[in-house]
């Protein structure tokens, strides 16, 4: 049987997205159906929208997302119905030759529900392979994962994606540890996650470089030490200032800019680590003299999804989150209907929020 339930679709190159019915299967062997409660609005839709990701059209959007299992595939065993879960878009294989050389975070055979979600019989793509701007979503098992039940859907949804890709930025591929030094390049969604990871590594100085002064603002408010304006001086001069003269342990590049990786690089102490957390668009380029990449030593580490295991970390992210110690409340700038996604992604092209999150009629916990 298949469920017909609203859904945010994108039809068609830069078109404004539009709220449509569409028919979501019953799930097969390996699928969860999942009841969407909560999904934020990322960057990444918007990408999507505009043709920048491929042309897969229609697409469904929405990835960042918390729900109820509804329906479980008949040989699904670590979900039940009625578990609230986050949705990831990196299930892990637990086959390949990364997983089964214990290192399931680099999975390289991730996996979506094999059965299509549709549109008056056209199939749709899934953004990153979730579609979660949908009342009803089908996802492979391995791609919901249970947390505890108490945590707002709205709040726990955006661990599934920008803002664990700041905190694990942080926390797994840039290993800060207490009385590290860290930089943040941009302060958006997934940059002050990462600035939230550093401070719960125990980061001693943790500095938040942006443009945009707003940006700054909520940077210390999830705990920059210090900001710097980079439309005003200069981020790497400004960093050594701030270090003795001698730049950050880990400089993380939380915008997907050319310019801002070099700074990133050369703001590093020796032996440093470098974090490449932004996404580029495939014509950038970065062009770096090899005897500094030499000289400077230390590590230069691209982070996918913040090199995080959603089984592993999801869980504990969300009891830190109860018991206090990580703010995931904040990055809520305001709570949304499914039919107000095209005006949140002006919002954010503004930059007037950090996230957009809408939520499923009847989704709110609290
Ligand atoms: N690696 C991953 O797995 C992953 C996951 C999610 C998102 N991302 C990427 O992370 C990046 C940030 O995402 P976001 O949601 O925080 O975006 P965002 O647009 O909300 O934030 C970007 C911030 O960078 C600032 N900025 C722009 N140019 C700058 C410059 N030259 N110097 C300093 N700051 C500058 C902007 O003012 C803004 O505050 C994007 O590239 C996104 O695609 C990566
Ligand atoms: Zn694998
Ligand atoms: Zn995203």
């Amino acid at each position: 049987m298949a469920h017909d339930v609203r859904a945010v679709v994108a039809r068609g190159k830069g078109e404004p997205v539009s709220v449509e019915t569409i028919q979501v299967p019953d799930p097969g062997p390996g699928e969860v159906l999942v009841a969407v409660q909560a999904c934020g609005v990322c960057h990444t839709d918007l990408h999507y929208r505009e043709g920048a990701i491929n042309d897969d059209f229609p697409f469904l959007l929405g990835h960042e997302a918390a729900g109820l299992i509804e329906s479980v595939g008949p040989d699904v065993t670590e979900v039940a119905p009625g578990d609230f879960v986050i949705l990831n878009w990196r299930a892990v294989c637990g086959e390949c030759r990364s997983c089964r050389r214990g290192r399931p975070w680099y999975c390289f055979n991730t996996h979506n529900a094999s059965q299509k979600m549709t549109l008056d019989g056209v199939p749709l793509t899934p953004a990153l392979g979730v579609g979660a701007f949908a009342e009803k979503t089908l996802v492979a098992a391995g791609q919901a994962t249970p947390v505890d039940p108490r945590a707002r859907p709205e709040t726990a949804g955006l661990l599934g994606c920008g803002v664990m890709a700041g905190l694990g930025a942080a926390l797994f591929t840039g290993e800060v540890g207490p009385g590290d030094s860290v930089a943040v390049f941009g302060c958006g969604g997934v940059g002050d996650a990462a600035i939230a990871g550093a401070r719960l590594a125990g980061a001693r100085t943790v500095i938040a470089v942006d443009l945009d002064a707003r940006k700054l603002d909520l940077a210390r408010e999830f705990g920059a030490t210090h900001t710097v304006d980079a439309s005003a001086e200069d981020p790497v001069e400004a960093i050594r200032a701030i270090t003795d003269g001698n730049g950050a342990d880990v400089c993380i590049e939380a915008v997907g800019h050319p310019k801002v990786m070099e700074q990133a690089f050369y703001a590093r102490d020796l032996a440093g680590t470098l974090v490449q957390v932004g996404v580029p668009s495939p014509d950038m380029r970065i062009d770096l003299p090899m005897i500094e990449f030499f000289g400077r030593g230390g590590r230069l580490k691209p982070s996918w999804y913040g090199d995080c295991l959603p089984s592993r970390d999801f869980p504990t992210l969300i009891d830190l989150y109860l018991q206090g110690r990580l703010d995931l409340d904040r990055f809520v700038s305001e709570t949304i209907p499914l039919d107000g996604v095209e005006e949140a992604f002006h919002r954010m092209e503004r930059g007037e929020v950090l996230r957009s999150v809408v939520v499923i009629d009847g989704g709110v916990a609290s």
